[in-house]
């Protein structure tokens, strides 16, 4: 993870660079820097915290330049310290990294043989040690790049300057995200576009292994065998506002609200005469009637919302559909046959897990989709078919519009593969894509605004407690995971999901006077067994919040009730939704919480 931002112009490389960073934040937050190229000289500003604290920083304001690279860490080898931070400096050379250099310890051993000495815990001075090493052997920025590359193992994305080529910024990558940007006043290298939106619109994502040079005279990318090339530049329908809180107090609310409209971009594009088409992302119906067998892979948030997917799979599609943890996908791989097709989940489309899992399961021949937010990053291009959410860029660390919009998006691909085989009527197709491209959003938007107050009042009284849990089945126990997930990464309160009925089967000893367990009961034939489970913990002292339908007929077993709106499942769903994640805020806003960027998490995990 973490941020990385560059930049050659006419303009203050300071301002640029901090402004940047203040963005990439989201991706990492225990130290920051920047180095720029100031009367023939790399200077280096850096500490441990946060963009404000690198800001009242003395030697910040003396500094002025045109040329420099910045970054905002989340550690990965060496605790969060000055010396830890980056940019990291190793003769010639100062550079920051994103990512992991696997044979670190090897290169030092080396390095330190042939008389370098490092000060820093990290891996990344050890890559600014070999550059230099090669740079001082080649004397060209470029092969000695390429020659350092061909060394370092694991993932990376680098921003470097160096000393003796004043006005040039240097970048390359691998496995780890890397856009260059054009603008009236000059060029940018950023780990997502969120960074030089408010620049320019213009971008150019490196490929993995190619090299680029910012200079005044614009950008050049080398890759190898090739003679230097100008990029072709895209030019993103993102605007700034999108990654800016737009009048809410956190990222997180506002990316919460945003929702409802989400959902109808999710979906409207895969909605033809009100049934379900993806041609859209260029998939037919013979594509879909080919597919036997799902494995669904993701991690975290986007794993639970495959968890959702399975459920609407086997019922409407009756396909037969596991999910798969990333991290264990290649370790411990599931048997396969004909016709299985492997389903990635990303709201980032960089997550390292699922990108090793992508890449095994293209190896083993097996048939990928991905279903990602972020366009044009690595999973997005490099699985066989994709299928983009459209949510916009999430800051908040926690997922709420990335969940509830892959959520959306399986719900049509249920949807269309039922009408592929033949296992939905097409009335019953119309009225399920009506819900989700009408009433579950305007439902949720409306659920919103109404319950706003009951949720802050709740909160109260759950964010005393140290330990939670919420209960479902079914699709609900699947959403209770997520629940949970989220309480737990914005509120530190510790969270356990369970199937409803499985509580009594040891866990429930844990219950006492006062133990919150929060039950989400929408699947009525399911009322009568999740109406006996909330009797179980109630009688054993807990406090009980039940989020249910309107029509439940037990809604007077709990202490508080949710009534959640609406007929269809869809509107259901995700109104239920919009309840645990509004209680999750909540919760955190009265702990006083930094609902944004919660301890120890980054936004997108590009490390295995
Ligand atoms: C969600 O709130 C978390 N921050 C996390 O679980 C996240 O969903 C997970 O890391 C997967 O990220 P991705 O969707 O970007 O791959
Ligand atoms: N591995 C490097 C470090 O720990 C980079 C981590 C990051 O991507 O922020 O400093």
């Amino acid at each position: 993870m973490c941020g990385i931002i560059g930049y050659i112009g006419n303009e203050n490389a300071v301002c640029k660079l901090t402004e940047g960073l203040s963005v990439l934040e989201y991706r990492g937050y225990d130290s920051v820097g920047i180095a720029v190229e100031s009367d023939g000289e790399i200077k280096t500003v850096k500490c441990r915290g946060r963009i404000d604290d690198l800001k009242k920083k003395e030697e910040l304001s003396a500094l002025s330049s045109h040329c420099g690279i910045g970054h905002t860490r989340w550690a990965t080898h060496g605790a969060p310290s000055d010396t830890n931070a980056h940019p990291h400096r190793s003769g010639r050379v100062t550079l920051v990294h994103n990512g992991i250099i696997e044979n670190y310890k090897e290169l030092k051993k080396e390095l330190e043989a042939a008389g370098k000495s490092f000060v820093s815990e990290t891996d990344s001075e050890i890559a600014a040690g070999l550059l230099d090493v090669c740079y001082l052997e080649s004397k060209d920025p470029v092969t000695a790049i390429l020659q350092c590359a061909r060394k370092l193992t694991g993932s990376y994305a680098l921003g470097i300057l160096f000393e003796d080529r004043p006005g040039e910024v240097y970048a390359v990558r691998c496995g780890s995200p890397l856009l260059l940007a054009s603008s009236e006043d000059g060029c940018y290298l950023a780990s997502d576009m969120t960074a030089f939106l408010p620049f320019t619109k213009k971008y150019y994502c490196l490929a993995e292994g190619e090299i680029a040079c910012l200079s005044a005279e614009g950008a050049t990318v080398h890759r190898d065998g090739m003679s230097a090339f100008s990029p072709a530049w895209s030019i993103t329908d993102l605007n700034a506002e999108a990654a800016q809180k737009g009048g809410y107090p956190h990222f997180m609310l506002k990316e919460i609200f945003e929702q409802p409209r989400a959902i109808v971009n999710a979906v409207s594009v895969r909605a033809r005469n009100g049934l379900p088409d993806f041609s859209h992302d260029g998939i037919d119906l013979d594509f879909w009637r080919s597919i036997q067998r799902i494995q669904i892979v993701a991690c975290g948030s986007a794993m639970h919302a495959g968890l959702v997917g399975a459920g609407l799979l086997e019922h409407y599609a009756k396909i037969p559909t596991t999910v798969h943890v990333a991290s264990e996908y290649r370790y411990n791989p599931p048997l396969s046959s004909e016709g299985t097709l492997v389903l990635l989940i990303s709201q980032s489309g960089e997550t390292a897990d699922t990108l090793a899992a992508l890449r095994y399961a293209k190896s083993a021949g097996l048939p990928t989709l991905a279903i990602v937010n972020a366009v044009e990053t690595t999973i997005a291009r490099e699985a066989d078919r994709r299928i983009y959410t459209y949510a916009g860029p999430e800051i908040a660390v926690a997922t709420t519009k990335g969940y509830c919009t892959q959520a959306a998006v399986l719900y049509m691909i249920a949807a269309q593969i039922a009408l592929a085989r033949g296992k939905m009527t097409e009335g019953h197709l119309r009225e399920m894509i009506h819900s989700l491209l009408t009433a579950a959003p305007a439902a949720m938007e409306r659920f919103l605004s109404e319950k706003r107050e009951q949720f802050v009042r709740l909160a109260g009284k759950l964010s005393k407690a140290e330990h939670m849990f919420y209960i479902g089945r079914g699709l609900d126990y699947s959403l209770s995971m997520e629940a949970s997930l989220k309480l737990k990464e914005i509120s530190y309160i510790h969270a356990e999901s369970y199937a409803a009925g499985e509580l009594k089967h040891g866990t429930i000893s844990l219950v006492e006077e006062g133990t919150p367990v929060i039950a989400i009961m929408t699947e009525r034939d399911l009322y009568d067994k999740t109406e006996s489970n909330v009797r179980e913990v109630a009688s054993r002292g807990a406090y009980v919040i039940l989020i249910c339908r309107e029509d439940a007929p037990s809604a007077k077993v709990s202490d508080d009730v949710i009534l959640l709106p609406g007929t269809s499942d869809a509107e259901t769903l995700f109104c239920a939704l919009a309840a645990v994640q509004m209680l999750a805020y909540e919760t955190a806003r009265a702990r006083g919480c930094d609902i944004d960027r919660p301890r120890n998490l980054a936004k997108s995990v590009t490390v295995e």
